[in-house]
């Protein structure tokens, strides 16, 4: 993939690995539009372009990406001010927590609304487009350790909920796509320093339980050894370049790994192989 005069979509693109991302790709030389539902965070980013002297590369714009309608017409004036789309970088999402048994429907909604919805938004908007340019593009979800671990990262069910869920939607995708020329990777960060623990500011009103808020995840901090989402940025471009399926930040949730796949391979039934059945279900398996 080249990169260099393309252009690029990025949500949650105004702080934490978004703008890493969104600041690795200006640099490949590409046009980016971040979009992100926190003015602070928009002004902060641009700043921080206009001290590099690329802010004339990016363009920010105020996107709560579960808004099915505002997701539309922000797809249509990135059509209109940027152009074409090659990169499309699904990323906004958010940590909230809370026990399983005190979650309502508003924090359902706004977590997968965010995490799950916000994705599909994004394929809906903007893939028909990318398609039809012919020039070929990648799309990047945002998933988590959260999704490949076993026992799971504290933290809370719906996170992990919409993290698994936007994993499945790369490896399933990915097949499809291929046709399409749409490369498609699932960035999986381990720790990485961001404003991830401020997230109570970013919840829209419309998800706001009345009454009592429900429990805010235990009081976290992210750590100066966390990884600088800088460098998330240059591993998402290779990744990118590669079409890697997964791109990992960290190798060392290991154990947690392989401690989910003996799970699950322990937990299939003894049973004998039968080929002909396998060679039966062929038409349903992709390679
Ligand atoms: P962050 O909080 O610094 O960045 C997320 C950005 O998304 C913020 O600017 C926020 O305003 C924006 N956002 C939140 N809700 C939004 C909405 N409805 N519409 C548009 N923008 C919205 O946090 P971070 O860590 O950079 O998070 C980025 C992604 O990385 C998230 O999907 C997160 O779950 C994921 N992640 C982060 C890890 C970490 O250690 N920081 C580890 C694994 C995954």
């Amino acid at each position: 993939t080249e990169f260099a005069g393309k252009n690029a979509f990025v949500t949650g693109g105004a702080s934490g690995i978004g703008m890493g991302i969104a600041s690795a790709l200006v640099r490949q030389g590409m046009t980016v539009m971040i979009a992100d539902i926190w003015q602070d965070h928009l002004d902060q980013a641009m700043e921080a372009f206009e001290r590099r002297g690329e802010a004339n590369r990016v363009v920010p714009v105020l996107l709560d990406v579960s808004d099915r309608e505002a997701y539309e017409a922000v797809a249509a004036e990135f059509a209109e001010k940027v152009g074409k789309l090659h990169v499309l970088v699904n990323n906004a999402g958010l940590g909230a927590g809370g026990r399983t048994k005190d979650l309502t429907y508003k924090d359902w909604d706004w977590s997968l609304g965010v995490m799950i919805g916000g994705t599909v938004n994004g394929l809906v908007n903007f893939l028909p487009a990318m398609i039809a340019h012919g020039e070929g593009g990648h799309i990047v979800n945002t998933s988590s350790m959260a999704a490949v671990l076993q026992p799971v990262m504290k933290g809370g069910v719906t996170y992990t909920t919409g993290k698994a869920a936007v994993l499945g939607m790369v490896e399933q995708a990915r097949y499809d796509l291929a046709e399409d020329n749409i490369g498609i990777s699932a960035l999986v960060p381990g720790p990485v320093r961001s404003n991830i623990f401020q997230i109570h500011r970013t919840r829209p009103e419309r998800y706001r339980n009345e009454g009592i808020e429900t429990a805010p995840r235990r009081q976290a901090q992210v750590d100066p050894r966390w990884m600088d989402p800088e460098q998330v940025g240059e591993l998402v471009v290779r990744g990118i370049r590669e079409n890697q399926l997964y791109i990992f930040t960290h190798s060392m949730f290991r154990r947690g790994m392989q401690e989910k796949f003996s799970k699950l391979l322990a937990s299939l039934p003894e049973q004998d192989d039968d080929p002909e059945l396998m060679a039966s279900l062929e038409m349903f398996l992709s390679n």
